[in-house]
């Protein structure tokens, strides 16, 4: 079994993102920039914006945080949001979900304007990615995406199964691996006999949020299988899949913590760098 490490991955990518952000920072003399919002303090927020401030400091993304009251209204937030889309020294931004359910979500995402959206998330990003057109990816997807690149894991031809299917991670990661040559099945939590769509799957992605929601009964030797989840049990953070006893049947596994997890951030870096070229290379064409 090899261990498919987001760590290692992401790692080696920071640094060559790092050095091109070097070099673009000199020839436009600015930085790129992204600004997190931040709503009240979710500890698994304020774990991941932790991990997301040190990876910009890292490769010389400039890091701006607006953390708010938990009861800040919708009127505040997207005041911020549209101060933010107009900002010229912010390149890309991201509100921090969840956000507390008096505030209209959806609305919020699609408020951020689509040349600022380091998530990937506004309606026209997305789009945009249905329609197999250049994009701005969801970061974890991208993330998944950059790691089986890494590993030189070609899918093409393969049967991929995604246990998940929402906006931020299983659809789009079943539509990027479509993409890429895969046979794709989307399962959920209506799916009927889970394992009849996992046990002859080549690649899984498995995004539900459920800890050990696929077991070793599930799957087939040798396969490949990709942990989006991260759950808290016992104070111990465990992935969707049971690890100890999947990684002895399959051939490549990503562990939990330290597989997608920096591979997301590694995306979220990737997008914004992205946003600030946009930007930079505009205005030489606008003089
Ligand atoms: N909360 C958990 N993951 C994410 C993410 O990728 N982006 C944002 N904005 N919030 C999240």
């Amino acid at each position: 079994m090899m261990l498919l490490s987001g760590r290692k991955a992401s790692k080696a990518l920071k640094e060559t993102l790092k050095n091109k952000i070097v070099k673009a920072s000199e020839k436009y003399s600015k930085s790129p920039s992204l600004a997190v919002i931040l709503v009240g303090d979710n500890p698994a927020s304020l774990s991941y914006i932790k991990g997301k401030k040190k990876a910009c400091e890292l490769v010389g993304i400039d890091y701006k945080l607006y953390h708010l009251k938990e009861d800040v209204s919708q009127f505040e937030l997207e005041t911020l949001i549209v101060e933010l889309n107009q900002d010229e020294q912010i390149d890309a931004m991201i509100l921090q979900l969840p956000i507390p359910k008096h505030l209209d979500e959806n609305y919020l995402i699609d408020l951020i304007s689509r040349e600022k959206d380091a998530d990937g998330f506004h309606v026209v990003n997305q789009g945009y990615l249905y329609q197999h057109k250049k994009t701005i990816y969801p970061a974890t997807p991208k993330g998944i995406i950059g790691l089986l690149d890494f590993y030189q894991i070609n899918v093409e031809g393969m049967n991929a199964t995604i246990i998940g299917r929402s906006n931020i991670v299983g659809f789009p990661v079943a539509r990027m691996l479509m993409d890429r040559g895969a046979t794709i099945t989307v399962c959920h939590s209506k799916t009927k006999d889970l394992k009849s769509h996992t046990i002859n799957a080549d690649i899984i992605v498995v995004a539900t949020g459920r800890p050990h929601i696929l077991t070793k009964e599930m799957v087939k030797s040798g396969v490949i299988v990709v942990d989006v989840g991260i759950n808290r049990v016992d104070g111990k953070l465990i992935g969707d899949v049971d690890f100890d006893e999947v990684s002895k049947i399959a051939s490549m596994i990503t562990p939990v913590p330290g597989g997608v997890g920096p591979m997301t951030i590694y995306g979220l870096l990737e997008n914004t760098f992205e946003l600030y070229l946009e930007h930079q290379e505009s205005k030489i064409k606008s003089f």
